[in-house]
């Protein structure tokens, strides 16, 4: 019989990075449920990824919403038990290092089934990031770890973890990109909606806890990217990410003048912004990975980052708040050359992923680990 595999998925990323797996899952006619803890329910942050990467409603969706940490990972964690119980999974695969990530984790690590880390191996060395202890305690538990480079396994490796669990695959957000860019191109009407030309702006994302929750900090980096919009008089567009909608209004705080604010993007119209933009500032995870892959310029507005490939092949570089950094990095990024290597796989670690799953399909037969 076939492996069932059990998808754990909550947030925005992981529904974005997972759901090359799950369309390989389709073509290879693969059992397979989908279980969202719906860690993210507004429709901006959720089901618009659905409709976009052509998935199919979740077997299950637990409606879980925000809390505090352990609020959120303790209901997910006995309500997910609960569905594997019920569907007897052989494998279950969770993506990354969110509080769904960590629940489907805990709960698989304790049953019968194996459990698959897809972008495992990625370390911040910053334990003040939630992030940061999520990939570490789900790393250790998993039985399938899937880096996407040889550094991360390196990673791993030297954390004690046996080499014969560990599997270099490439990040499914290469698959992911790789099987939307032309669609983005074809279908996103975004430059025009939003009045900007290709080339001629900037794209921001500011949503970590680190950056956002603290008041001072954030209206740092906001000036910081201010200052670069006005001495280059360039448009900056702001997707606002729920999180960083509340601290503004908590804060009372004002986004100033040269950065225009707009809802969360759906997939399509915003990896064709990060294509067509000049430069984009982030602190997102997925985005310094699309911005390479995509190769246009990026500015990480933090001190580290877990993605340090993107440095080595100078996609990316830290500025962390200061503005004048942040300035400085900008006009030094906006005229690089964009040719570098392209350090996170050749867009097939879906197929590799399920073939150390023991999955047998057409694509499955066709790549090499
Ligand atoms: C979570 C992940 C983070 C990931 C991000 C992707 C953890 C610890 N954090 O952060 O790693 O980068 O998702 O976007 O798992 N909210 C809404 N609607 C939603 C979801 C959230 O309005 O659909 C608001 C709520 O006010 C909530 C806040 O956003 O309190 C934060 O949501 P939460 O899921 O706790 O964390 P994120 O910051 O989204
Ligand atoms: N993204 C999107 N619309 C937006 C902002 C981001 O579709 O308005 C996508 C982006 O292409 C990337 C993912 O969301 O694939 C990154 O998610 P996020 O920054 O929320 O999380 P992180 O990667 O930091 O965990």
């Amino acid at each position: 019989m076939s492996t069932h595999i059990a998808f754990v998925l909550g947030t925005r990323p992981e529904i974005i990075k997972l759901a090359p797996v799950i369309r390989a899952c389709n073509e290879g006619d693969v059992p397979y449920t989908v279980i969202h803890t719906g860690q993210h329910y507004s429709e901006k942050l959720d089901s618009v990824f659905f409709t976009d990467l052509h998935l199919p409603k979740p077997d299950y969706n637990l409606g879980v919403g925000s809390g505090t940490h352990g609020e959120q990972t303790g209901m997910m964690l006995a309500e997910i038990e609960q569905i594997l119980f019920d569907e007897d999974p052989d494998i279950v695969l969770v993506q990354g290092d969110t509080n769904s990530a960590l629940a489907g984790g805990i709960a698989a690590m304790k049953l019968d089934a194996q459990l698959g880390h897809v972008e495992a191996g990625l370390r911040s060395f910053d334990r003040d990031m939630p992030e940061e202890l999520n990939r570490i305690l789900v790393d250790h538990g998993a039985d399938l770890l899937f880096p996407p480079t040889d550094d991360s396994a390196a990673r791993l490796r030297e954390e004690g973890i046996p080499a014969e669990r560990v599997c270099v695959t490439g990040n499914t957000v290469v698959d992911a990109v790789l099987q939307n860019r032309d669609i983005a191109a074809d279908q996103s009407t975004a430059l025009l909606d939003l009045d900007v030309t290709a080339g001629e702006f900037a794209l921001l994302t500011a949503h970590r806890p680190g950056n956002v929750d603290d008041p001072e900090r954030f209206a740092q980096l906001l000036e910081g990217v201010n200052r670069y919009a006005e001495l280059t008089n360039t448009t900056v567009l702001y997707p606002v990410h729920p999180r960083a909608e509340a601290k503004l209004e908590d804060f009372d705080m004002v986004v100033p003048e040269h950065i225009r604010c707009i809802e969360p993007l759906n997939f399509l119209d915003f990896l064709y912004l990060e294509d067509t933009a000049s430069l984009v500032f982030t602190d997102s995870g997925g985005v310094q990975e699309e911005t390479c892959i995509l190769q246009t310029p990026c500015v990480t507005l933090r001190e580290n980052t877990e993605r340090p490939e993107t440095l080595d092949v100078g996609s990316n570089v830290l500025t962390g708040p200061d503005p004048e950094s942040i300035v400085i990095n900008a006009f030094e990024m906006r005229t690089r050359d964009t040719d570098w290597d392209l350090p996170f796989g050749d867009g097939q670690a879906a197929a590799r992923i399920l073939q150390q799953c023991n999955v047998e399909t057409p694509l499955t037969s066709e790549v090499r680990t």
